[in-house]
């Protein structure tokens, strides 16, 4: 990728929506992801294939991935976590399907129920049939920054992940601080630590912005050399395993301030101002200005 294009991947539509305690209508996820997609983004997060018992929100991925309008050249993911979410996922034609991992052991179980050990172990098949089909992989390393339950994250622990998802065949290593806490010193010297186990150019930065950090973690790692973010329309979101943590940097910040970097993301930021009011709308939350 040229230095000064940046590929920015919406995740409002899972990472925005999952956490949402009444459940949205169908039709108004399709119609916010239909937006997003005439925004422009290259690369959108648009469901997750897990259980509906641990996260009811998600639970009409199929119904959503069948209604969504689709445009050639846009990556829809969807979240895989074992041979079940797979299935699902494939079913319902993800062009992208993504496993996610822990750097915390104590995150691991409460999220996923298994050890990092155990998960990687579930991933396996999962990832193998994803190639065998064709599908990109990409892996989330969650707590990459700390952890909710266990504080303190070794920058080792994520390197470990990392490795262990290069081995899987992923084609895209997200650094993710579930819980905000990260601060540029540190994402810096985690990205430049993940880079020496996995290509720089196919990691991201995920950060939810729980204390206000996330745009200047995007700025330490585009100085590591990162040109991959993940967003979240109308800044929504949280984790429903992170209690407290809030959503992702909001798309609509994200695209202002790398533009003001001089930064080019092909992505049209009016629609996606439009598209925050849809959702926020559709919500009850109040639109970022
Ligand atoms: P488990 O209970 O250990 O799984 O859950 P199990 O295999 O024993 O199955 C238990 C039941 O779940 C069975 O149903 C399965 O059929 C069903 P029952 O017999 O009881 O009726 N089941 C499924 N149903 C639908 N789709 C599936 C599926 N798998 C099992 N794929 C499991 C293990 C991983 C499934 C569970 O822990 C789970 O679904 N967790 C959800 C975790 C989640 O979605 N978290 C939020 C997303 S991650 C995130 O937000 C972080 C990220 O943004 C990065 C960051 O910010 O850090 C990515
Ligand atoms: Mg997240």
């Amino acid at each position: 990728m040229h230095a000064d294009k940046v590929k920015v991947v919406e995740v409002g539509p899972r990472d925005g929506l999952q956490n949402e305690k009444s459940l949205i209508p169908t039709e108004t996820k399709v119609a916010l992801i239909d937006q997003l997609t005439d925004a422009g983004f290259p690369n959108i997060e648009v469901a997750s294939f897990v259980s509906p018992k641990w996260v009811p929100q998600m639970a009409d991925g199929a119904q959503v991935m069948a209604a969504i309008r689709r445009r050639p050249g846009t990556i829809y993911s969807a979240l895989t976590p074992n041979m079940k979410g797979l299935e699902g996922a494939l079913a319902a034609g993800a062009d992208e399907v993504v496993i996610f991992g822990a750097a915390s052991e104590a995150f691991s179980q409460k999220n996923i129920n298994c050890s990092i050990a155990e998960s990687m172990a579930r991933f396996e098949p999962v990832a193998a049939a994803a190639k065998a089909k064709g599908v990109r992989l990409r892996a989330s390393v969650s707590c990459a920054l700390g952890c909710p339950y266990q504080g303190e994250v070794p920058i080792d622990a994520v390197v470990d992940v990392v490795r262990r998802m290069r081995e899987l065949g992923c084609d895209e290593i997200d650094i993710a601080d579930t819980i905000g806490v990260g601060t540029p010193d540190k994402v810096k010297a985690v990205m430049l630590a993940a880079a020496t186990e996995f290509p720089l150019a196919q990691l991201s930065g995920h950060f939810h912005d729980t204390y206000g950090h996330a745009l200047a973690n995007v700025e330490a790692s585009l100085e590591a050399g990162i040109r991959i973010f993940h967003a979240s329309v109308a800044g929504l979101g949280g984790c429903p395993y992170a209690k407290g943590a809030t959503g992702n940097v909001a798309t609509e910040a994200l695209l202002q301030r790398l533009a003001s970097l001089g930064m080019q993301t092909g992505v049209d930021l009016d629609k996606v101002i439009a598209a925050a009011g849809l959702i926020s709308g559709a919500i009850g939350k109040p639109v970022l200005q």
